[in-house]
């Protein structure tokens, strides 16, 4: 089938490679020339596993290309995915002006039958607005489908190549059919690709994510409470992942749930509620809750090494919002080195693949190391902010013989109290005892 697939964002990218990799003819189209140029030469701009084998593959093969000419790109696909960014805007809300904004320039370009998919995250009813914008200028039939994404950063290739459920809103039989034909290689495993309206197709995306940044919330506050007493989340959280109808996943609990999607996502429910008259009192909560998780170690650290930490250094182990991404979009690891400077402590933090994103952000304010043991060199403590494989099991004489006081928050929970006891560490974590030296 021949696909066109507008934005190349995170989604956009992993989409038209993966559907290229099924044997499809994907044109992506992007209007920043300079990637566009990185992309025709062969370069992956973003880090995400699996993704440049796949990438070079279908390159090579002819069936992945890149241009910035919106009208070369439809003319060449019959299906047209739009895969937009969404921003939330000052009140909380996505902002459309890019999906209708290009939807009104689909309108004006394309002269036989097209489905425009959209994949962006869009609030319920945007199916209609796009419908609307093309239909302004259309001097021929199309058909509008809300299908969105459930890509995990990390292992989108992963959930794309093998998803769980498809999700498909569409009126049309014409455009219901061209998308069963698109996704069948990617269910064969007999997985279903769930048919509804394009209004419930845009909420299930909302609901899903809100219910999930919901859970982990839910755990943060039993955790919290663990605390007060003198419980421990690990154990609790065993005991009622056990039973099926909650599940043994997403019951971590850490410092707060970060990144691109579940922030922006529960936010934008929260104002469509607003907007149409509901008080999604749950999503308020969670919102309040998250923000608060975010530094819910610094009072630890205050009480540890007091308020004024002008003489003192912090290292830093994990900077991404969640390991295998560089992605630095509402990390809590920001919050807390915000807070730290602020005490007037020196901070030298690592992470495998996120140093450069946050070296952008905040310049020279604080220093990047090129080892997990150099950062800790005179350290006072160590805070751990991002559950990166390297960091689940380190040779802790090496961390000993680096820092100047054995002091380590573990945000993630990530080693045992027992073994921190006894190898002479003062350990503060999240939900559980904490080991004062
Ligand atoms: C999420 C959804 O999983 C995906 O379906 C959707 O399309 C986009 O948003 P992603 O943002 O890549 O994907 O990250 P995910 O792995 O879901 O983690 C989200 C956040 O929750 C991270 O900050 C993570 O650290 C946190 N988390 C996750 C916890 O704190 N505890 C958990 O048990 C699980």
């Amino acid at each position: 089938m021949k696909i066109a697939v507008i934005g190349t964002g995170y989604v956009g990218l992993v989409t038209g490679t993966c559907l290229a990799e099924t044997g499809n003819e994907v044109v992506c189209v992007d209007i920043d020339e300079s990637k566009v140029k990185r992309m025709q030469g062969g370069e992956v701009p973003i880090y995400e596993p699996h993704l440049d084998v796949i990438f070079e593959r279908n390159i090579n093969a002819g069936r992945l290309s890149f241009t910035t000419s919106l009208k070369e790109g439809l003319n060449h696909g019959d299906i047209i995915f739009l895969a937009l960014p969404t921003p939330e805007d000052e009140d909380g809300s996505a902002d459309l002006k890019y999906v209708l904004g290009v939807a009104e320039d689909i309108g004006k370009l394309i002269s036989e039958y097209k489905v425009i998919v959209d994949k962006s995250t869009v609030p319920v009813g945007t199916s209609d607005k796009v419908r609307e914008s093309i239909a302004k200028n259309a001097k021929c039939e199309f058909d509008v489908v809300s299908n969105p994404e459930f890509l995990r950063e990390g292992f989108a290739v992963d959930d794309f190549l093998k998803p769980e459920r498809i999700v498909v809103g569409a009126s049309s039989e014409r455009a219901i059919n061209l998308m069963q034909k698109l996704y069948k290689p990617f269910v064969r495993s007999g997985n279903p690709v769930i048919i509804m309206d394009e209004r419930s197709a845009e909420l299930t995306k909302y609901a899903a994510n809100s219910f999930l940044a919901t859970k982990i919330t839910f755990m943060n506050e039993i955790a919290n409470f663990c605390e007060k007493v003198g419980a421990d989340v690990d154990k609790v959280r065993i005991g009622m992942g056990t039973d099926s109808r909650i599940g043994k996943r997403f019951l971590f609990p850490g410092i707060g749930y970060g990144g691109s999607c579940f922030p922006k996502d529960v936010k934008a429910l929260h104002k469509s509620g607003k907007d149409a008259q509901y008080d999604f009192k749950i999503l308020e909560s969670v919102i309040q809750v998250n923000h608060s998780q975010k530094t819910i170690l610094v009072p630890k650290i205050f009480s540890h090494l007091g308020k004024d930490l002008r003489n003192k250094k912090v290292a830093i182990w994990g900077l991404a919002f969640k390991p295998e991404t560089d992605d630095i979009r509402e990390a809590p690891s920001l919050y807390i080195i915000e807070e730290l400077l602020k005490a007037g402590a020196s901070v030298a933090a690592f992470d495998p693949e996120a140093m450069d994103n946050v070296k952008s952000r905040l310049g020279d304010s604080i220093s990047f190391a090129k080892s997990m043991y150099e950062a800790l060199e005179g350290a006072n403590a160590l805070v751990i902010c991002t559950e990166w494989g390297v960091f689940r099991n380190p040779n802790f004489n090496k961390v000993k013989e680096h820092m100047d006081q054995k002091v380590i928050f573990d945000g993630r929970n990530l080693y045992d109290i027992t073994e921190m006891r006894s190898e002479g560490f003062s350990y503060y974590s999240i939900g559980r005892e904490d080991v004062i030296m």
